[in-house]
This record gives C-alpha cells, structure tokens and sequence, in this order.
C-alpha cells in the first residue's frame, strides 16, 4: 500500500468530534432544561501546548501545564430558545450569525442541539487588549453551562474532554489553580485530558503587560498546522516539553521560583523559534515584546527575579514572587497583576 492510500485509509476512519460526544454522552441524552449558567477561568500556559497530532479532535502532540486565572474568564448562560439559529451576547452585545465567534460556536453547539437554536450570553472578564486566549474560558464555561443545562452530571474529566473539542487550551480552563493536560495515546482522545494538580503557591504572581491589542495576523490554529508540518525546529518541540515538564512540576513542588521561570520563559521562547522556522515564518512579537523581554533579561541582571511567557501574540506575561512586586511593578508600567488565588462565580 503505498503512502497516500494509507493516508486516505487513516482518514477514512478518523473519528469525529460527535464520536466523541455521543461516547461520553452514552445513556445521558435528554431534553434540555430552562436554561445552564457556569464560569470558567482563563489560563496561562507555563509549558506550552504546540502543536496537533489530531486536528478534529485537538489532541495535543505533548501534554502542557497552566495556571488558572482567578475571577478572570467567562460567565456563559445557555438555554433553547424558539427559532433554529442561535443568538449569541459577548458582553451585552449581540453579535452578527456571521461573525467567526458566533459560527465557531454555532458549529460547536451542533455537537449537542436536537433541531433547536440556543440563546448563548457570554460576559467576559478578561482583558480583551491582554491579548489572552479568551477560546479557553469561553468553552470551557459552554460546557459547564451546558451540563447545567442537561443535567448531565458528567465528572470533570469528560467536561475536560469536551472542552478540548471546542479549544485544546480549554480543556485546562474547568479547573482553578495548576492544570496538567496529559497528551494522551489513544486515537479517540478518551485520554487526553486535564487534571489539576495538588499545588497550592499563593505568592506567585502574575503579570500581565497588554502592548497591542491588535488583531493577530495568524490564529493559533493555522500557526500551529503551519509549524507542525512546516518547521525545521519542530522535531525538537516534544523532547523540549518533556524536559521542561519536569522542571516545572518540580519547581512547583519546591516553590523554586527561579527554576520555574527558567523553564516556563525558555518553553515560551523555544514555542517561537519553532515558528520561526517554519514557512511562511510566522512571528507574533512586535518592537514592543522584544523591548519588554529585554527589559526582562536587563531586571534580572540587576538582581530581581522574574520571568516572562508570551502565548499567540505580541504580549508578555510576567512571573515573579509577591516579595518583589513593588521592585518589579515599578520597572514595568501598566502590569496588570492577576489575583490567581481568587476564585470567580458562575
Ligand atoms: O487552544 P488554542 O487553540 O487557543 O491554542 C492555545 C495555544 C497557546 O495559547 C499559544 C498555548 C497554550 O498552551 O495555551
């Protein structure tokens, strides 16, 4: 058989996002109730996920691992209504059924609708010009709200799961404080899911520094497709994380600042160069980022302990310990110091 017959033959039996649905949803279906309200947390990832071995399903190429933010995410209340298209709010605002958001979503509420639209509200608390992935919360809080809804009563592994199918990063958002996404092996994903981990670190903190608010040139969708088939440096991605996992867990087991930003600043760094390398290159920075990471660098020179990440876009994310906030506020205007230990309400 030659290679492309064995591709078609792959992709013949691909499994679906409602394979998965209707598997996890076995003996659960029933009509829907009045109406579901959940939040959800956005998050951070201090090691990165990068990278797709199955884009239908968003399984990961490595596991990641992430930091809930706090009351900063998305409160999102669902109910069926009349008619057979959805009407969806971001924020008081209703938005256009043409909109990449509300098709995105409509798409996604396929997964779980019997002929019916739905009346979807979505009030956001994260920081639009933060430049923070707003997918992750946004889902994940879909999915809470919906297992309201349904009264599902489904443990926060399948939700996990379920999340993953909206957005990978939102499988991390169903849960508060340090989140573990295992990769998983299965084809079908049943094992790729988050779990939060048994760590409690309330005098880190983080930092977030909101230097464009533009729209990204590349959504991190095409930008990982692009670097996983594309990037010379990708190879080296997967034994990259695996290191920098180990680091982390350990310095959240240690309370290790140094450690952690070291590895948490160098995954996020390695993340770019891997886009770097692939064609078209993609870059996300602006003037701005690189003048940030090098104030970064210029702060821990002078003594003073903190770490930077950058996600999908020309932002930077800053780590450090509560000791040093005022030394590192000072350096660095406009912070938005993020209350990770602060717990939002649905
Ligand atoms: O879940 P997505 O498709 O929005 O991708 C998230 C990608 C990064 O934010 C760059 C990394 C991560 O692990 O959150």
């Amino acid at each position: 058989m030659n290679v492309s017959r064995v591709a078609w033959r792959r992709k013949e039996c691909a499994l679906k996002k409602s394979d998965v649905v209707e598997e996890l949803l076995d003996g659960r279906r029933r009509a829907p109730g009045a109406s579901g309200t959940a939040f959800a947390p956005a998050n951070i990832a201090l090691c990165k996920y990068w990278g797709k071995r199955d884009d239908e399903l968003n399984l990961p190429m490595t596991s990641s691992l992430s930091l809930s933010l706090g009351a900063l995410g998305a409160t999102t209340e669902i109910a069926p209504c009349d008619g057979p298209a959805d009407r969806v709010w971001l924020n008081g605002e209703a938005l256009s059924g043409e909109s990449p958001f509300v098709r995105r979503l409509t798409a996604y509420l396929d997964l779980y609708r019997s002929g019916h639209g739905y009346d979807v509200h979505t009030v956001s608390t994260v920081p639009v010009a933060a430049g923070l992935a707003s997918s992750a919360s946004g889902f994940a809080a879909l999915v809470l709200a919906l297992n309201e809804l349904y009264g599902w009563e489904l443990d926060r592994k399948a939700l996990s799961i379920l999340a993953r199918l909206g957005s990978g990063s939102a499988s991390r958002s169903v849960f508060d404080g340090f989140v573990e996404w295992h990769a998983g092996a299965r084809d079908d994903g049943m094992d790729s899911y988050a779990e939060r981990l048994d760590v409690s670190w309330p005098e880190l903190r983080l930092g977030l520094l909101a230097l464009s608010s533009a729209e990204k040139p590349v959504g991190s969708r095409d930008a990982m497709k692009n670097t996983r088939d594309t990037g010379a440096l990708y190879a080296a991605w997967p034994e990259k994380v695996a290191g920098d996992l180990v680091e982390i867990r350990g310095a959240l087991r240690d309370k290790d600042v140094e450690r952690l930003g070291r590895a948490a600043e160098s995954n996020a760094l390695t993340m770019h160069a891997t886009m770097l390398s692939g064609w078209p290159p993609i870059l996300y920075w602006l003037p701005e980022s690189v003048q940030t990471l090098q104030a970064v660098w210029a702060a821990r020179k002078e003594g003073v302990p903190v770490y930077c990440t950058m996600d999908a876009g020309p932002n930077v994310k800053l780590l450090f310990l509560d000791e040093d906030r005022s030394r590192v506020t000072e350096r660095f205007e406009g912070l938005q110091l993020v209350e990770t230990n602060r717990k939002g309400s649905a």
